[in-house]
């Protein structure tokens, strides 16, 4: 039986991957280490705790004892870190635990992955490492060779972190991936990123928040997509190696606002032009050429069927209470992030 260490897999990406792994590894243990920040509702998991090849640690990456504890007793073979704080604007806010969580947490794990022995250890990265590209250039991609060169504290904490997992693979010959993926979209994603706030807006008629003009443009992938992507990454991908995971589906954000009003049946007239995000990327782009030939990976899901799938998931009985609880918890930082917006 292998074992495999998930970190944050009580949030939106990590928990789609515990999910896709219990129903088909099913001779993997599954360890969740989470410290369940504001972004986990610990009901996401309720599930996956009545399978018994799944064990949830409730801990902080950055805790160098707790982790070791955790080495010593489990001795994983595959450690795959989704832990992250994620929200671009919460980094704007704040950065300090952006550096402690996204940095210093990688270079915990890795630490115990080099003591402990490991056979991968996979780091899930994001295309904003790469900065953004202009609005009117769009045969320009991003590719694993694409210098990095970020805008937001959240994108930077996200490349130092890459440059130490390549460090570790060259200075010490931890064996390492990085997967690079561009903007998911799903069930269970926390309401403060645009597609699950903008759904949770509109079922209540209230206004919704559209940064600047709205034309900045995200390469929209479902979020199941991007977990089979990591998956042949691992089981696949080579040592040292960088893979760019993406869905060919660029969208700028006044599309993606007004098609999910008119799958709500809501008038557009709620969309409301609020004051910019400070140093806003363009444009994200991911060439996953290198994923599709080395690993053959591709997405599945379009964006019609996904975004279906998604609002469907939000408007049943489930998503609501689920997205209630996560609302009621964020009021501070609603408040912190739009009010001086109006
Ligand atoms: P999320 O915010 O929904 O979940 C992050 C999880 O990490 C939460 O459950 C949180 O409790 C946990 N966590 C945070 N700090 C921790 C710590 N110190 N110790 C243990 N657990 C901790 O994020 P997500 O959208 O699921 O993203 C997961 C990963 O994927 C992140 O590394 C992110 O950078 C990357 N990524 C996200 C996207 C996207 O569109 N959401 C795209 C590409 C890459
Ligand atoms: O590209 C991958 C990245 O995608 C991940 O690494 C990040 O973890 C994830 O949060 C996401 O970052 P973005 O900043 O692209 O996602 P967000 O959902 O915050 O915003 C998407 C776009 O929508 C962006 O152009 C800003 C805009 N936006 C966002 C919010 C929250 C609005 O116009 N209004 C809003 O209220």
């Amino acid at each position: 039986m292998k074992t495999i260490l998930v970190t944050g897999g009580t949030g939106f990406i990590g928990n789609c991957f515990c999910k896709l792994l219990l129903a088909e590894r099913k001779d993997w243990k599954v360890l969740n280490v989470d410290v369940c920040t504001y972004a986990a509702n610990p009901h996401t998991i309720d599930e996956e705790l009545k399978n018994p090849n799944y064990v949830f640690y409730k801990k902080d990456i950055r805790d160098r004892k707790a982790m070791e504890e955790i080495f010593e007793k489990e001795h994983p073979d595959v450690v795959v870190n989704f832990a992250a704080e994620s929200h671009v604007d919460r980094s704007i806010s704040d950065p300090t635990i952006f550096l402690e969580t996204n940095i210093i947490g990688t270079s915990v794990l890795m630490d115990c992955c080099r003591k402990y022995g490991i056979e991968r250890y996979h780091q899930v990265s994001t295309d904003e490492v790469y900065g953004d590209l202009p609005l009117d250039r769009p045969d320009l991609f991003f590719h694993e060779d694409t210098p990095l060169h970020t805008s937001s504290p959240y994108s930077t904490s996200k490349a130092s972190a890459d440059l130490l997992v390549l460090a570790y693979y060259r200075t010490y010959g931890l064996p390492v991936t990085i997967s690079r993926c561009s903007n998911n979209y799903g069930p269970y994603q926390f309401p403060e990123k645009l597609i699950p706030l903008m759904i949770s807006k509109a079922s209540k008629d209230e206004k919704l928040p559209v940064y600047g003009e709205g034309l900045n443009v995200r390469d929209w992938l479902y979020v199941e997509d991007h977990c089979r992507g990591i998956l042949a990454v691992i089981e696949k991908g080579r040592v040292g190696e960088v893979y760019n995971l993406g869905g060919h589906n660029e969208r700028n954000n006044l599309y993606i606002v007004k098609r999910i009003l008119s799958e709500m049946g809501k008038p557009e007239s709620l969309i409301s032009h609020v004051p910019d995000r400070h140093g806003h990327d363009q444009r994200y782009a991911i060439d996953p050429h290198k994923a599709n030939v080395e690993l053959n990976w591709d997405p599945v899901t379009t964006f019609e069927v996904g975004i279906k799938k998604t609002i469907e998931w939000y408007l049943s009985d489930y998503g609501k209470h689920w997205l209630e609880e996560c609302v009621a918890s964020e009021q501070e930082w609603l408040k912190k992030n739009y009010e001086n917006r109006k």
